[in-house]
């Protein structure tokens, strides 16, 4: 599928105007109409609901439009819980999937009334420990050997750290059960980015089979079926992308043929989908700040590995487009880099673009999930800002970009920080110093 950005080089140098590059950038058109497509392909499913995988995109202004369109969160950490209640998530419209789980994070989920999906059969003791069993309980499921679509091995669940066996899943219910456990429910996430609309129906097929085998052998009522995450997006332009339609019509002949004749018509099917929610719907946008010219031809951006690490820790493709040269042949081969200390910091090898010059805008397609979130400061760099295009054309900052004295602030007890940024502060850097009075424009 040919790759477009979702905005222009005009739009691009208004926002970088008010708001320098780089940063992330999202549109919230193509969010909304995607949230609608994946609640129509469930609409069969009356109970159904879309939990957002919030280590996705951890940013309020998003999760309130997802929450717009119906939407609760999937939540893994204390902060993650925090982020959906501030936002007005609460009770059951919130999902805890977490693993090695710290105690408070527990408490808090509790608090919130969140549903707690555990990881492990030890988890049981320990949540009961600390904030009791409650009425509503999930389990996550891991199959172990290897999970197959069409005989092609997705995944090996048998190395994975997450989940219970079948043997701890029905002696886990049982215990539930015990402890006062009334609504059950099961979880399994066994591939991840899948492009290939069979996922969601083979996991959801064995997930079924298993509710059965569970109810059978304990008795419980299962009461929700969560598929989580996995559902891909087509990073590169020769794939195909997912058809939500499809999936959730493979999800429904699978329900239809397990559930049904078991008389579990009403289990409610959930999902945890962070990629499919947002990757397209966001880009980095950053600048060409220098070009080199060494044994291969090298362009360095105003973004770094530290914006979006999925190219340096994974070797994962993202397409690249050169703002305005859309239409221009791709006639050199550059290696796109960032500007960290690791020769590992390209966002692509060997890529044919443009020809490019210093100051041109380039766009880093499908950030729009595990891109921002996966961030971190290696070499002192700092997070960017969050950018939203609304439907209107209009745009909005949604997160400020992180500043030196946001990076000094977990030394705010010291004399360090108020060097720089405290009220006795003696060092500062003034622009008028350099050279040239100004710093250079790319
Ligand atoms: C428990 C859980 N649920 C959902 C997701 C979202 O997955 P994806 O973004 O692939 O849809 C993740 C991602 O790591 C996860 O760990």
């Amino acid at each position: 599928m040919e790759k477009k950005p979702f905005v222009t080089l005009a739009q691009v140098q208004e926002i970088s105007q008010v708001y320098p590059t780089p940063f992330h950038l999202y549109d919230e058109k193509g969010i909304r109409e995607n949230a609608r497509r994946l609640h129509e392909a469930f609409s069969w499913n009356k109970g159904y609901k879309e939990f957002f995988a919030v280590k996705a995109t951890p940013n309020p202004f998003l999760l309130k439009i997802l929450r717009e369109e119906g939407c609760g969160t999937d939540c893994s950490s204390y902060t993650e819980l925090l982020m959906s209640d501030a936002c007005g998530f609460s009770g059951e419209e919130i999902m805890f999937s977490s693993n090695d789980t710290p105690a408070e994070d527990f408490a808090l989920a509790a608090k919130l009334g969140a549903t707690i999906n555990l990881d492990d059969f030890t988890h049981i003791e320990f949540l009961d420990q600390i904030a009791g069993i409650p009425e509503t309980i999930c389990c996550r499921y891991n199959p172990g050997g290897d999970f197959k679509i069409n005989n092609e091995i997705m995944d090996t669940p048998s190395d994975a750290k997450y989940g219970f066996t079948k043997a701890q899943l029905i002696e886990g219910f049982r215990l539930l059960r015990e402890k006062g456990a009334k609504r059950f429910g099961i979880h399994a996430f066994l591939a991840s980015n899948t492009v290939a609309n069979e996922y969601y129906p083979v996991l959801a097929k064995l997930l079924f089979e298993t509710a059965v085998e569970l109810k059978e052998k304990t008795g419980v009522s299962i009461s929700f079926i969560n598929l989580s995450g996995g559902v891909g997006v087509a990073y590169r332009p020769e794939q195909t992308p997912n058809d939500i339609y499809a999936i959730g019509q493979g999800v429904r002949e699978a329900f239809e043929e397990v559930l049904v004749p078991a008389g579990m018509g009403d289990v409610a099917i959930y999902t945890e989908l962070g990629r499919f929610m947002l990757a397209p719907y966001g880009c980095l946008v950053s600048r060409v700040l220098h070009q080199k010219h060494i044994y291969k031809e090298y362009v360095g951006l105003d973004a770094c590995a530290a914006n979006l690490m999925r190219p340096a820790m994974y070797g994962a493709y993202h397409h690249i487009t050169i703002l305005g040269k859309e239409n221009e042949p791709c006639t050199h081969k550059y290696d796109v880099t960032g500007g960290l200390c690791e020769n590992n910091d390209k966002f692509a090898i060997d890529r044919m673009l443009p020809e490019i010059q210093v100051g041109d805008y380039a766009v880093i397609h499908d950030t729009g999930a595990h891109g921002f979130s996966m961030g971190y400061n290696y070499n002192g760099k700092l997070r960017s800002a969050e950018v939203l295009l609304k439907e209107d054309g209009s745009f909005q900052l949604i997160r400020r970009a992180e500043t030196p004295e946001d990076y000094f602030a977990t030394f705010d007890f010291t004399g360090i920080f108020d060097r720089y940024f405290g009220k006795a502060k003696s060092f500062t850097v003034d622009v008028s110093e350099l050279k040239s009075g100004s710093i250079p424009k790319v």
